[in-house]
């Protein structure tokens, strides 16, 4: 037995994810070696203040990571959490901190994606969104087909508030249960979301192949892939 907890279907359980559980489906993460962060600094790409000051960096960053996404798929990790919402389905949600939409792409639906999506933009303008397969991307600064103003991908920068907090809010207050996946607990207002649950008498698990920073919340943590681990455990809790 891998895990000393079991489930059922009386646990509210709610799972948050980070890079790690992309990591093997091929994406970069953003602070092991070689992240995302290394390579392209973080001021410079993805804060309010770096689209002000040079909007096609900005673009070039995510429209190569957009493009990726057509090349990658979702990774046994991704899978197990699916077959959990499968059979948890009035008791589970997934918050995510990913962008890659990979969580939607295995076939999970209550998936709250608090950093938003690659896979839209929206206009400064006139603030419709739109799919990004619905612009035409050429341009180095894709604006909006409706009123010319510039577009800019829909995902939540450093400075800017996540999505849906008042919802992940209420979700913490009931959660029973909570695993935390691929997530290396620095980034604020996610990394807190560990502690919260705790001190409101959740049970909590971890998994990644380090511990994270806020280790010290964890009841149980299995060190190791997302991709070979949540199937397994995934597969003991249903059993
Ligand atoms: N299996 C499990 N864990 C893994 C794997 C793997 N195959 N590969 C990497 N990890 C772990 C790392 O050990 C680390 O704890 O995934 C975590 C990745 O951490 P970060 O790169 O910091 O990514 P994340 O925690 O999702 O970042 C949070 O910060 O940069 C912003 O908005 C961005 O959503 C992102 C947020």
């Amino acid at each position: 037995m891998l895990s000393k907890y079991k489930i059922d279907d009386r646990l509210r359980m709610t799972v948050l994810t980070g890079a790690g559980i992309s990591a093997e489906s091929g994406i970069k993460t953003f602070r092991d070696n070689n992240g995302l962060w290394e390579n392209y600094p973080l001021e410079e790409v993805a804060t309010p203040g770096a689209f002000q000051k040079d909007p096609e960096l900005v673009w070039k960053f995510y429209k190569s990571r957009y493009y990726q996404l057509h090349k990658v798929e979702p990774n046994p990790g991704h899978l197990a959490l699916m077959k959990l919402e499968k059979r948890y389905p009035d008791n589970f949600t997934l918050i995510t901190q990913n962008v890659d939409g990979l969580h939607l792409k295995a076939g999970n639906t209550k998936v709250l994606e608090m950093h938003g999506s690659l896979h839209r933009c929206f206009c400064l303008k006139c603030r419709q969104k739109y799919a990004m397969n619905e612009i035409d991307l050429n341009p180095l600064v894709p604006v909006c087909p409706v009123c010319r103003g510039e577009l800019r991908p829909d995902v939540v920068w450093f400075g800017e508030l996540p999505n849906f907090l008042p919802e992940i809010s209420e979700i913490l207050e009931r959660t029973d249960f909570f695993l935390v996946a691929g997530t290396s607990g620095v980034v604020y207002p996610a990394a807190q979301f560990l502690p919260v649950v705790r001190s409101y008498g959740a049970v909590t698990v971890g998994v990644d192949i380090k511990a994270p920073e806020n280790y010290l919340f964890l009841d149980e943590f299995h060190q190791g892939k997302t991709g070979d681990l949540l199937p397994r455990l995934i597969n003991e809790w249903l059993e």
